[in-house]
């Protein structure tokens, strides 16, 4: 339902609008969904120069939508004009991997477009943008992004893990043939790769523990033959199935990450692509899905004082050792 915006208009950038995320990504951007529907949005569509005529065919579709919330519509490939004042950036524009690819085989391709990003948002953003990394790989992108925008708070940055703390609730609840939103204290750490750990150890069922729900006796092997590896391998399984990469899943988890990082949630535990401080023996300055907690004022905060089993040890280092091998395979870039 519309309500009269009363608020200062933000400005809201996207990369690679005209691709397939963009494609749904803009329509849910400009109805209000991300930042709320009193939050009138400047959107800034940058693209690469060949892909500027099926922008402008976006940006048509956009205004005949009439959305009130909508205060200006900009079409650019020049970044420095589309990152100029930005509040929120969503870094879609890259490459997607194709059958038989890794995510991290991308990093050569894609691992520059994020250091000139990086450069250009510390130049022209303001100094508070947050910025949401989607493109692959996307922690290690979003480590090369922050690292080259050294004036921007590094806790503004995020890479997009919500996608695979989605899926991870929405196969958890299938099983049990519950909603994906009754089962709480659930979260991915990790890279956003196939060694990503979706951990079901802390999950609750109105308040029973997810574990005790299943089954103690049958929990561990589906959870390790079923649950982890359908998780950690549902890309592929979409890209196989599609054609092409999740795109529509994709950008509603760039919209319920940065909404939730913006505007907080009721107080359920989400999963964000984040700085590491060294918590939970994850090393410092890698870019890692833990458990989070927002506050509705902008902040995150990673849960502490979790128990963590060697079971968990175990497939939390698989994905740190994944996490920095990539960081190694860019050192050029995080000069
Ligand atoms: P796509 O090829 O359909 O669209 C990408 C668009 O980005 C293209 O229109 C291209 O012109 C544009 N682009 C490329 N480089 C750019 C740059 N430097 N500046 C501006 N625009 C640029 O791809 P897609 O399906 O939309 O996927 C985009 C990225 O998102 C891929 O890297 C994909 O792997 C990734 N992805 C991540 C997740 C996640 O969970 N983190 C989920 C799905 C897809
Ligand atoms: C996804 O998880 O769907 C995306 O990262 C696309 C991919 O390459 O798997």
């Amino acid at each position: 339902e519309y309500t009269q915006p009363t608020k200062t208009p933000v400005t809201v950038a996207v990369t690679g609008a005209a691709g397939n995320i963009g494609y749904a990504l803009m329509f849910r951007l400009a109805s209000g969904a991300m930042l709320g529907p009193d939050q009138p949005i400047y959107i800034n569509a940058i693209e690469l120069p060949f892909a500027m005529e099926a922008l402008k065919g976006v940006i048509m579709e956009l205004r005949d939508c009439a959305f009130p919330l909508v205060k200006g519509i900009l079409a650019t490939d020049d970044a420095e004009q589309g990152f100029e004042n930005a509040d929120y950036a969503l870094l879609v524009g890259s490459k997607p991997r194709s059958k038989g690819q890794e995510r991290s085989d991308l990093l050569k391709e894609n691992g520059g477009i994020f250091e000139t990003i990086g450069r250009i948002l510390n130049k022209v953003a303001k100094k508070t943008c947050k910025t949401t990394v989607v493109g692959n790989p996307a922690n290690t992108n979003c480590l090369i992004t922050a690292h080259n925008a050294p004036d921007i708070p590094s806790e503004n940055f995020s890479s997009m893990m919500r996608l695979d703390h989605d899926r991870g609730l929405a196969q958890a609840a299938l099983k049990l043939g519950h909603d994906p939103q009754d089962i709480t204290e659930f979260a991915v750490w990790g890279n956003h790769s196939a060694t990503m750990f979706p951990d079901l150890t802390y999950a609750r069922l109105f308040g029973e523990t997810y574990r005790h729900t299943f089954g103690n006796k049958e929990f561990d092997a589906w959870n390790e033959k079923e649950f982890i590896p359908t998780v950690q391998q549902r890309g592929a399984a979409i890209i196989e199935a599609r054609g092409s990469s999740s795109a529509a899943s994709a950008a509603n988890a760039a919209i319920a990450q940065t909404r939730d990082w913006v505007h907080g949630n009721d107080g359920r535990w989400l999963t964000m692509g984040i700085k590491s401080g060294g918590e939970y023996g994850i090393p410092e300055g890698l870019w890692s899905g833990f458990p989070v907690e927002v506050d509705g004022e902008g902040n995150y905060a990673i849960v502490k004082d979790l128990p963590i089993s060697s079971f968990q040890e175990e497939q939390i280092g698989k994905s740190v050792k994944e996490l920095l091998s990539e960081r190694d395979a860019v050192a050029e870039l995080l000069h």
